[in-house]
């Protein structure tokens, strides 16, 4: 239809995206066998099948058993070239790629195998993309410190740090000092707040951390004074739809507030969060809320905007694109 052609032909940026999230099965076990390393699922059919989740914590569990068959420098190219080619297909011009360190690092692959596997493939691909480390809020501040001086010999291959895992019971005060160090450092600050935990989490991410995007935030219209400040600030919210619903953060796309978010005048953005996981891309993610919510042509194009508006792009580069 023409939508479909619409949402397809739109050039767009990716501002959620979790790499080891955009793992395919077939990947998975592919990885698995070239370095021997044993899965508990017997094929890609049962792992497939294991993909109904009821809350964030079940998917993060199997996205974290997923992610251990990545131990050589050439997994992570293998990995990141993969997503970039689908991201390409789907006309995503520009990209802002999480990584998960502490997921490697724990498991004893050291950082630059993890950091200098993702960066090649950004650099051998048509797409721009760039690089932001989280940090697991599951994990203490300590770690994630540790994990930021493992990362400063390749300073120049992030542009900067984010926040995820678990968040209930992981409020963005815990990382209060690591994010004040990245700050100094001139490293971009975003945290993924208000997915499953409460508003007081995106009001903390903003006022202890210094947050300049907030990751999902669909809660954030359950308190209607910080929903006004963060439109009137223009601090922009990267919304993953599909992700949304396969977490029960929204029971079904029906239910999902993007366009409420849209019409309190919100610069949210539409992406992926962990495509392979999730049932989708960009696009599908796009196909997906165009089909269920009153969203037209006009809306599309002001989320492919708003996905460059809210990029960490130099403002030439981001006018190029508007
Ligand atoms: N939320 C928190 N942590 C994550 C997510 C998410 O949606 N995806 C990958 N890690
Ligand atoms: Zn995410």
């Amino acid at each position: 239809n023409q939508l479909r052609t619409v949402v397809q032909a739109m050039p767009k940026a990716e501002l959620h995206i979790h790499i080891e999230g955009s793992l395919e099965p077939e990947l998975i076990f592919a990885l698995a066998e070239r370095n021997g390393v044993q899965l508990t699922y017997p094929s890609v059919e049962a792992l497939r099948q294991a993909y109904a989740f009821k809350d964030l914590q079940s998917f993060l569990d199997i996205y974290y058993a997923g992610a251990s068959v990545l131990l050589k420098e050439q997994d992570f190219y293998d990995m990141t070239a993969a997503y970039l080619k689908k991201a390409a297909a789907d006309n995503v011009r520009h990209t802002e790629i999480f990584f998960d360190p502490q997921t490697h690092t724990a498991r004893g692959v050291p950082m630059e195998t993890v950091v200098n596997g993702i960066y090649k493939a950004c650099q051998d691909s048509p797409v721009s993309a760039t690089l932001i480390l989280c940090f697991l809020r599951h994990l203490s501040e300590e770690d994630a410190l540790e994990t930021l001086e493992q990362a400063l010999p390749f300073r120049d291959k992030f542009i900067g740090v984010g926040l995820d895992s678990s968040e209930v019971g992981h409020p963005p005060e815990k990382f209060a000092r690591v994010f004040a160090r990245c700050r100094d450092l001139g490293l971009h600050l975003v945290a993924h707040a208000g997915e499953e935990g409460p508003p007081a989490y995106i009001q903390s991410a903003l006022d202890v951390l210094k947050v300049e995007r907030i990751d999902h935030g669909v809660r954030i219209l359950e308190d209607r004074a910080l929903t006004e400040r963060v439109a009137r600030e223009g601090i922009a919210l990267t919304v993953c739809p599909l992700s949304n619903t396969k977490l029960r953060v929204f029971d079904q796309m029906q239910d999902h507030n993007l366009v409420q978010l849209l019409d309190a005048g919100l610069v949210a953005t539409v992406n992926s969060d962990d495509p392979a996981y999730f049932g989708g891309y960009m696009n599908d993610n796009f196909l997906a809320v165009f089909d269920s919510l009153p969203l037209g042509l006009s809306h599309a194009q002001r989320l492919a905007r708003n996905s460059f508006v809210a990029a960490f792009l130099p403002a030439e580069q981001k006018q190029a694109f508007l």
